[in-house]
């Protein structure tokens, strides 16, 4: 047997995918699936008909950083937070995952770090491993809706092997969203120590009290940040794979278009689709963020209701951690998934450990995701407090 390598052999198992064959195996039991950010909302029309637009007579390689036209949708989309940004600027890439790749892989060698306020997307401990790198966490507290570190833990959390500092705003799991003061305090940490500064904006349009502010309002920061943004959440297009790489550091944009070269291009119907995306009317974003704000709110206020459930309200995106009155919620997840059943129906929650970096934290949390119909979510409350008082009597 030929050896693997230690980075593929070090990564994480998603925890989120895992109870999926549990529950496909039980196909008698209806499954609400709260475990995973894809929302049930349709995808707006014009980016369907888009498709039906698009009929290449030669379905050819594209250019290694995107479509000039695509490049350009998408940097006067992004003008809204940064008049000044131009389309070399985006890279386009397959959704924001590739996105954060290939920020991950610009900013770090192997052995380096990345810091990254915790509980965080777990999915930066898959790319960190890819790159040979590793995530550093700074904890935040759901007591203290998610409130980065202060300025005198970010300094301290600095060593020569640290590289940066990725965070999401929106954040998932955590629904927080940061402001200008919180964001200025990062690009000020960021200048101070010449490090990069990887904001994860894909949740950026959506937010339910307060808008977050974008990395891209910073002029100062042109050469040490890098966005990533996304078409899969809020245009409900995760299957699209389409997300872009935005920076103004110019030598950065160099090399990401060399990786762009080393896999060739990102797809074209994407891009084609993409575009027309990028031109809806502003009234979409809005009509996107009505419809979470009421699912949140049925999800927060069915799940508060319950004894011994504390829940953390989101401020942004579509996720909520949840504590609860059990000891290791990666076997009540597993209970949901392998026994549970009320009235033929059940539901898959994400356990909480997955999002930090050390597993014996968040033991006691779940993270939900209000992307399903209201009443859905109505449901899954009924169904949370039924399980709850079955499993503490098992
Ligand atoms: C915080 C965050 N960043 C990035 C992604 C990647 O999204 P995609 O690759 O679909 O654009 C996700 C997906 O759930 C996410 O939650």
């Amino acid at each position: 047997m030929p050896r693997l390598s230690k980075r593929v052999l070090s990564l994480q198992e998603s925890a989120i995918r895992k109870l999926d064959a549990t529950t496909r195996a039980r196909t008698h039991v209806h499954f609400h699936r709260v475990n995973i950010g894809q929302p049930d909302v349709p995808t707006p029309a014009p980016l369907i008909d888009a498709i039906r637009g698009f009929q290449p007579r030669v379905l050819g390689y594209g250019q290694a950083s995107g479509e000039p036209a695509c490049r350009e949708a998408a940097a006067t989309y992004h003008r809204r937070w940064c008049p000044e940004l131009e389309a070399s600027h985006v890279a386009v890439t397959t959704g924001g995952s590739e996105a954060l790749l290939f920020a991950f892989t610009v900013a770090c060698d192997p052995g380096d770090v990345l810091l990254a306020p915790e509980p965080y997307y777990t999915n930066y401990n898959g790319f960190a491993s890819i790159c040979g790198a590793s995530i550093r966490p700074l904890r935040t507290h759901l007591s203290q809706g998610f409130a980065l570190p202060s300025d005198q833990e970010l300094d301290a959390a600095v060593d020569e092997r640290v590289k940066g500092l990725v965070v999401a705003n929106p954040g998932n799991p955590t629904g927080a969203v940061y402001g200008r003061s919180e964001l200025q305090r990062l690009v000020n940490w960021a200048l101070r120590h010449r490090k990069l500064l990887i904001v994860d904006e894909v949740y950026r349009q959506i937010w339910l009290d307060e808008a977050p502010c974008s990395i891209l309002e910073f002029p100062e920061a042109a050469e040490v940040a890098i966005c990533v943004d996304s078409l899969s959440k809020t245009w409900s297009a995760c299957g699209l794979r389409l997300g872009f790489l935005i920076s103004r550091n110019a030598l950065l944009m160099e090399k990401v278009e060399r990786l762009g070269q080393a896999r060739l291009g990102p797809q074209p119907l994407a891009q084609h689709i993409g575009m027309a995306a990028l031109t809806l009317p502003e009234s979409v974003y809005e009509d996107q963020r009505e419809l979470y704000r009421e699912r949140v709110n049925v999800l927060v206020d069915g799940l508060s209701a319950i004894d011994g459930v504390e829940v953390s309200r989101p401020r942004g995106a579509f996720y909520l951690m949840a504590r609860l009155p059990v000891e290791d919620t990666e076997a009540f997840a597993r209970y949901l998934a392998a026994d549970f059943e009320h009235e033929g129906e059940s539901f898959v929650v994400a356990p909480g450990s997955g999002f930090y970096a050390d597993p014996g934290r968040g033991r006691d949390e779940v993270r939900l995701a209000a992307v399903l119909q209201p009443e859905v979510l109505h449901r899954v409350a009924q169904l949370m407090e039924t399980a709850l008082s079955r499993y503490r009597n098992l």
